[in-house]
């Protein structure tokens, strides 16, 4: 059995400790698809590239020198995690996301981190395009109320200023743009298991993970 579990689900919704509580506890790696395409739209929008140049992109997404080590993302040599984990950050993310080329051009990419030593998969499409033979798929969501309330309580204790439905509004928008693409929308793939954690502990949701892995005989 291949050691692979695919997390997808709208911004907010939890994928990002999730996964990485999993990953741990598991003792398997990490990709955090997401973080790839958030390097993909801040190497554009640095190097001044247009989200209609196709060409360009491609040419970036297949080039792009990113690593990630300990937590950190690096590009070209240089830490970039503070600048992409941005509101902005995910915008343009989301901006160039959409182009099919684009996302043929980083398909490889993400599959090379399937390896023997156990992979949890976390974004939007990791069941149903990246991974679609995964042997556990999750889908992680919460209501966009409840994404945005926990987005408006990490900020604040941060000590950055927030507005509640300023944050309501760009969750939305995210949601929408993501779901509503032609290729790779965001949805459940057919055989993924659902997990609504709007009203659950980050414990709750790792026990019901661990026991849908144990059950594929994963664990
Ligand atoms: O997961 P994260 O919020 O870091 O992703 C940023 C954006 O990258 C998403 O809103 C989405 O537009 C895009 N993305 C994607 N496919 C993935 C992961 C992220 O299109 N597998």
């Amino acid at each position: 059995m291949t050691k692979l579990i695919t997390v997808d689900g709208p911004s907010g919704a939890g994928k990002g400790t999730m996964c990485q509580l999993m990953a741990n506890e598991l003792g398997w790696e990490l990709l955090d698809s997401g973080a790839i395409y958030r390097v993909l739209g801040h190497a554009a929008y640095t190097r001044g590239i247009d989200k209609t140049d196709v060409d360009a992109l491609v040419d970036v997404a297949l080039k792009l020198d990113v690593r990630f080590i300990n937590g950190q993302v690096i590009l070209d040599g240089e830490d970039v995690t503070a600048e992409i984990r941005t509101e902005e950050g995910g915008k343009r993310a989301s901006d160039v996301a959409p182009i099919p080329e684009v996302r043929a051009a980083l398909l490889q990419r993400q599959r090379n981190f399937a390896t023997d030593a156990g992979l949890v998969a976390d974004g939007r499409d990791m069941g149903t395009v990246v991974f679609p033979d995964a042997p556990l798929k999750i889908y992680l969501t919460a209501s966009a109320e409840a994404r945005a309330e926990r987005r408006y309580k990490q900020l604040t204790e941060a000590g950055v200023e927030a507005d509640l439905t300023d944050i309501l509004e760009k969750v939305n928008a995210r949601d929408e743009q993501d779901m509503n693409r032609a290729t790779a929308p965001l949805k459940p793939a057919y055989d993924a298991v659902t997990i609504d954690s709007s009203n659950m502990t980050i414990d709750q949701v790792m026990s019901e993970m661990m026991n849908l892995a144990k059950q594929r005989d994963l664990i």
